[in-house]
């Protein structure tokens, strides 16, 4: 799927928000827990540390203050959203979602509140969906959040993923604008790559017993080398072609968010692209990979450091299970 902005409708982000758990997990103690070391960890992925959830934290608790914080930057109450999606692939639980929990939570009695499912690539995707929702008149102020409690579904006793993630959330508000505001998105799929990142057990497909735990099937299951392959290229073909759709070009971009999974997948894409590096916001040295919570994060990181400026034309472009990906072109303005 690929679109730019219908005529003369603008929406941008209006406030945002990030939250991530206070204990620090550094390469050094990771190695004390599997045959690994602060070396390769850096070396194959940039990661030095990462963030893990206290044991009583579910996912509401991290997007909760993300939420909060994206409300409060935007000046708007709760009660006035009308629409809340939570990009995830760790909910609290099954059902109900995380978004219908947090709705009642934060007191938003009038939102349609749900949570959606798209790997890392959550966040871009729920973007598209309130955007969407929004253009068409259905909903007058949405707000999306993207997180993820990964270390709940990581299995600490294999090298090749659990040194690689790490818990965290975003929000941001999104609200109509009188100038600038997005331009275009771009959203993929391809399910053929599916068991290359994926959790076997627990759907309906092979239900919880005693033998899926045994055979630590609750955890995430990742085949690296082919999700590296297919990270760097979509990174570079979904930003190009956003890009091209929307009649602009890479020299164009003054910021650019791409997700936060491993600074090779991203070095590689900035080498692709052609972009300075100066305008690429990196984090997953100090929070790894945060899934649905990368791109709202790195987001909030670099507004708080003030490289968000009015008129500055930002690309995000987030990849993961599905294997899916996601790319957003906005011209940042937050009135
Ligand atoms: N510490 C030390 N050694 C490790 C290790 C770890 N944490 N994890 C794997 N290794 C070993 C492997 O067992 C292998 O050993 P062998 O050669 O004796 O078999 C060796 O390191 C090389 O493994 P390989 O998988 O080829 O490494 P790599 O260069 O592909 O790097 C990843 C591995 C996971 C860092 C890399 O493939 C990657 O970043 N993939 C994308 C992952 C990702 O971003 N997923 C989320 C997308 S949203």
């Amino acid at each position: 799927m690929i679109g730019t902005a219908p005529n003369g409708f603008r929406a941008s982000i209006t406030g945002i928000g990030s939250y991530v758990p206070d204990r620090v997990l550094t390469n050094a103690e990771l190695s004390t827990m599997v045959d690994t070391s602060d070396e390769w960890i850096i070396e194959r992925t940039g990661i030095r540390e990462r963030r893990i959830a206290a044991p009583e934290q579910a996912l509401s608790d991290l997007c909760r203050p993300a939420i909060e914080q994206a409300l409060a930057q935007a000046g708007v109450e709760p009660a006035s959203i009308d629409l809340l999606i939570v990009a995830t692939v760790t909910p609290d639980m099954s059902f109900p979602s995380t978004g219908a929990i947090l709705a009642d939570e934060l007191g938003m009695p009038d939102a349609g509140a749900y949570d959606l499912s798209a790997g890392c690539t959550g966040f871009m995707y729920a973007l598209v969906q309130a955007y969407g929702m929004m253009a068409a008149g259905l909903s007058q102020r949405a707000l999306v959040a993207g997180g993820d409690v990964l270390s709940k579904i990581m299995d600490w006793t294999d090298r090749t993923t659990c040194v690689l993630f790490g818990d965290g959330a975003g929000a941001v508000v999104l609200d109509r604008v009188d100038r600038g505001g997005f331009l275009g998105f771009e959203l993929g799929a391809d399910g053929s790559g599916g068991p290359q990142l994926y959790m076997p057990a627990g759907g309906s497909r092979m239900p919880a017993t005693a033998e899926t735990v045994a055979e630590r099937k609750h955890f995430a299951q990742m085949n690296g080398r082919e999700v590296f392959k297919f990270a760097t290229r979509v990174l570079v073909s979904s930003a190009l072609a956003i890009l091209e759709k929307c009649g602009r070009s890479i020299d164009d971009v003054d910021v650019y968010i791409p997700h936060q999974a491993n600074v090779r997948i991203i070095d590689h894409a900035v080498g692709k692209l052609g972009i300075s590096t100066d305008k690429v916001v990196v984090n997953v040295d100090r929070f790894g990979n945060t899934s649905s919570g990368s791109i709202p994060l790195a987001l909030a990181e670099a507004d708080a450091s003030g490289r968000l400026r009015e008129g500055d034309i930002v690309l995000m472009t987030g990849m993961g299970a599905g294997l899916t990906w996601g790319s957003a072109l906005m011209e940042w303005s937050s009135k």
